[in-house]
């Protein structure tokens, strides 16, 4: 590191490097950033930005040993700062993170991903389906034979997520149900709860037994579903992702009620989040004058989503469990005879910011 060279300019250090690419490090960012500006053991920032002018100089600057070093004012010594930290981290880039994995879309002609219990009880085996989960939205795991493994694995990832139905649901026919899962009826596709102020971000559905005549499990990823409505119908596309709804989940305990637009698209326009959901849809109430529009748009969307060509249909067998990303993965299933045998599934959710969190540790990132 010998070939580095820099210059103490008015709005910060410029640092050129043997690479010939100049960075600029404003004042302010270096004092607020530096090593020194954590507490060592919480690794928490603990410096005020307030305890120093925003205008803050150096009165000189130094290298040696491959750092560079910064007498501030107002400190007695300098502070170090390795020029190999200030290359990793320089204004504009971001912090690799092994959590962002990109997504994969996919149609009818996908293979999902199986994984074996047993293949998970490593951690190097939990981190490979997770982020198969990550690029795929949907994984199923076999061999998981007793009635609490399906949960025991989730534990493994993060804190399970509760809600309205409990932290563990079960979905079977019943006489009373305030659910349609509850039913023994068709289920269309949807996501889960887009009622919720924060949507559940993955769910879990271990099949405990799948006895009954009917009954299979449907899925369809919504990304593509999202891509071919943007490319076949950009401004239905646009109007989904504009116009705000009304979902709301109700029974004798709880009124959940938040409004959100169907489709979340990123700063790019790519779909990073759908929330479908027919059911739980309340009376659509925005403005009349753009209501005809968004039916138009709204039914383009769920024409692609009934689309078989879209749609992936399996069966469940007792011992296996579906995973899948609730803001992306559409999931369903066909009706069932409850006379003919057993069906019972037990579900669960974890939030995106846990599983993400897991991965990281699995990689060791939260070291770095
Ligand atoms: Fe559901």
């Amino acid at each position: 590191m010998t070939d580095f060279a820099f210059a103490l300019e008015p709005d910060g250090l410029l640092l050129h490097s043997p690479d010939g690419v100049s960075r600029r490090f404003p004042w302010l960012w270096l004092r607020d950033n530096e090593p020194a500006a954590f507490h060592p053991v919480t690794q928490e920032r603990s410096f005020d930005l307030l305890s120093v002018p925003p205008d803050i100089f150096p009165e000189r600057a130094e290298m040696r040993d491959g750092e560079i070093l910064i007498h501030w004012p107002d400190l007695p010594g300098p502070c170090a700062y390795r020029l190999d930290w200030l290359l990793a981290r320089a204004p504009g880039r971001r912090r690799p993170d092994p959590a962002d994995i990109a997504p994969v879309a996919w149609a009818d002609d996908h293979a999902v991903a199986r994984f074996e219990a047993a293949a998970l009880a490593g951690d190097e085996g939990l981190g490979r389906m997770l982020s198969q989960l990550k690029r795929d939205g949907l994984v199923v795991i076999g061999g998981l034979d007793g009635d609490e493994e399906g949960v025991a694995l989730g534990q493994r990832i993060g804190f399970l997520r509760e809600t309205n139905f409990g932290v563990i649901f079960e979905v079977v026919s019943r006489p009373d149900p305030n659910n349609q899962a509850y039913t023994h009826d068709e289920l269309g596709l949807h996501t889960d709860l887009p009622n919720q102020h924060l949507v559940p971000g993955y769910q879990f559905l271990h099949c405990l037994a799948n006895e009954a005549t009917g009954g299979d499990s449907v899925f369809a990823d919504g990304f593509r579903i999202l891509e071919d409505l943007r490319a076949a119908a950009p401004a239905a596309f646009r109007l989904l992702a504009e116009v705000d709804v009304p979902f709301r989940f109700r029974d004798r305990e709880t009124d959940l009620r938040i409004r959100r637009p169907l489709v979340e698209p990123d700063a790019a326009g790519r779909p990073v989040r759908l929330a479908f959901n027919p059911g739980i849809l309340d009376i659509v109430d925005m403005e009349s004058g753009i209501v005809g529009d968004w039916y138009r748009a709204y039914r383009s969307l769920k024409a692609l989503v009934d689309s078989h060509s879209r749609r992936l249909q399996l069966r469940l067998k007792s011992g296996e469990m579906a995973v899948f990303d609730n803001s992306r993965i559409l999931h369903g299933r066909t009706a069932f005879d409850p006379n003919t045998g057993r069906r019972r599934l037990r579900g669960y959710y974890i939030d995106r910011g846990e599983l993400d969190s897991r991965i990281r540790v699995l990689h060791g990132a939260q070291f770095e």
